[in-house]
C-alpha cells in the first residue's frame, strides 16, 4: 500500500487468521496500519491519495475498483468475493473518520512491482513475483485483448498464472504430494501451479514427502513424530538455510533439531536432498511460465530476437540460494530467441503502486477523463 508520496506501508495479514471473521475486521485491522503509519510519518491531517497494493485476483474495470474474485495463498475472510474491496477500504477509512484518503488506484503487486522497474527501464515490460505466492503481468498488445474494446497500443494483463492447471491440464506432473497439500488447504482443486510454485507451499510438499518417507522406514527411523505431523513448521526459510552451500551437514541436522525433528546424519542428507528436489522443480517450473510469456511477447511483435527485462521481488527470488538461478537458466533453455534480463524490485510493488497513483492523479487534476 502507498501514497503518492511514494511511501510505502507494508501491512501484514497473517493468512488463516481471518477465517470466519467479518470482513469488516479486515479492512479495518488494514485502517488500523494505515493510522500507525500516518501517524508514523506525522501526516495524520493532510488530505492523501492512496494507492491500494492488493495483491489477490480482482475483476479491474477502472483504476480505482476491484472486485475480488477469490482469495489465494490461504487467507479466507467471508463475503468478501464478489465485493469492491476499494469501497470496503474507503467504507473503514469512513468508519475510522479519523483522516481523508483518496484511494485512486487499486494495484496488483506484480503490476507495481513491473512499474518500478519500468519507470527507468522502458525494457521492463514483465513484473514476477515468487513469493509466499506466483504470479506474473506482462504488457500485452490491445489487438489481443477481446473483452477491451480499441486495437491500438498495450495494456499490462495480471495473469494470475497461480490458477494454471485448475482445469486439470497440469495433471501430468501433479504428484500424490501435491496432491494432498492442495486437498489439505484452503483452497482445494485452486490455484495449483501457485502450489507447485511458491513459497507458501514448498515447506508443505517437503513434509508430505518426509511424512511418505519416515512411513516406509527410510527416515528418523520410522517414527513420525507429532513434530513432523505440525502442518507450516517447514518455512521457505528454513528450506534456504537447508539447501544453503555454506552448510554442513552438522548444521543441516541442528536445525531439523530447531525444528523438533530429532534426526540422524544419515537423515539430514536425505531432507536436504529432498528439498533441494522440490525447490527445483518450483524453479524450472516457473522457469517455464515465463519462457511462455516472453515468447508470446516476441511472437505477438513479430520479432526473431527479443530484448525484455522482468523485474522480479518475492522472498522465494531473493532469499532462497538457488532457486532465481535456475528459475534464469530454465528460462534461457526454453526460450534462446529472449534475451531476458531479470531485475530485482525492492518492495516494488508498494513504489509501483505510488507511482500509478501519482500518475492517474495528475491526469485527474489535469481534467483528463480517461485515465481508466
Ligand atoms: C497470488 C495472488 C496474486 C498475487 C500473487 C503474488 O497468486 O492471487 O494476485 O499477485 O499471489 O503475491
Amino acid at each position: 500500500m502507498a501514497t503518492s508520496r511514494h511511501m510505502a506501508l507494508r501491512c501484514h495479514l497473517t493468512s488463516q487468521k481471518e477465517e470466519g471473521g467479518v470482513k469488516e475486521k479486515l479492512f479495518d485491522h488494514i485502517v488500523q496500519c494505515i493510522a500507525e503509519f500516518l501517524d508514523y510519518m506525522g501526516i495524520k491531517g493532510a488530505p492523501l491519495p492512496l494507492g491500494f497494493t492488493f495483491s489477490f485476483p480482482c475483476k479491474q474495470d477502472r483504476i480505482d475498483k476491484g472486485t475480488l474474485v477469490g482469495w489465494t495463498k490461504g487467507f479466507k475472510a467471508t463475503d468478501c468475493e464478489g465485493e469492491d474491496v476499494v469501497d470496503k477500504l474507503r467504507e473503514a477509512i469512513k468508519r475510522r473518520n479519523e483522516f481523508d484518503l483518496d484511494i485512486v488506484a487499486i494495484v496488483n503487486d506484480t503490476v507495481g512491482t513491473m512499474m518500478t522497474c519500468a519507470y527507468e527501464n522502458p525494457d521492463c515490460e514483465i513484473g514476477l513475483i515468487a513469493g509466499t505466492g506466483s504470479n506474473v503481468c506482462y504488457m500485452e498488445e490491445m489487438k489481443n485483448i477481446e473483452i477491451v474494446d480499441g486495437n491500438e497500443g498495450q495494456m499490462c494483463i495480471n495473469t494470475e498464472w497461480g490458477g494454471f492447471g485448475d482445469n486439470g491440464c497440469l495433471d501430468d506432473f501433479r504428484t500424490k504430494y501435491d496432491i494432498d497439500v492442495d486437498g489439505k488447504s484452503l483452497n482445494p482443486g485452486k490455484q495449483r501451479y501457485e502450489k507447485m510454485t511458491s513459497g507458501m507451499y514448498l515447506g508443505e510438499i517437503v513434509r508430505q514427502i518426509l511424512i511418505d518417507l519416515t512411513k516406509r522406514g527410510l527416515l528418523f527411523r520410522g517414527h513420525i513424530s507429532e513434530r513432523l505431523r505440525t502442518k507450516g513448521i517447514f518455512e521457505t526459510k528454513f528450506l534456504s538455510q537447508i539447501e544453503s552451500d555454506r552448510l554442513a551437514l552438522l548444521q543441516v541436522r541442528k536445525i531439523l533439531q530447531q525444528l523438533g525433528l530429532d534426526s540422524t546424519c544419515d537423515d539430514s542428507i536425505i531432507v536436504k536432498e529432498v528439498c533441494g528436489a522440490v525447490s527445483q522443480r518450483a524453479a524450472k517450473l516457473c522457469g517455464a511460465g515465463m519462457a511462455a510469456v516472453v515468447d508470446k511477447i516476441r511472437e505477438n511483435r513479430g520479432l526473431d530476437q527479443l530484448k525484455i527485462t522482468v523485474s522480479v521481488d518475492g522472498t522465494l527470488y531473493k532469499l532462497h540460494p538457488h532457486f532465481s538461478r535456475i528459475l534464469r537458466e530454465t528460462v534461457n533453455t526454453l526460450s534462446p530467441e529472449c534475451d531476458v534480463t531479470f531485475m530485482l524490485s525492492e518492495d516494488g510493488s508498494g513504489k509501483g503502486a505510488a507511482l500509478i497513483t501519482a500518475v492517474a492523479k495528475r491526469l485527474h487534476s489535469h481534467g483528463e477523463e480517461d485515465v481508466n
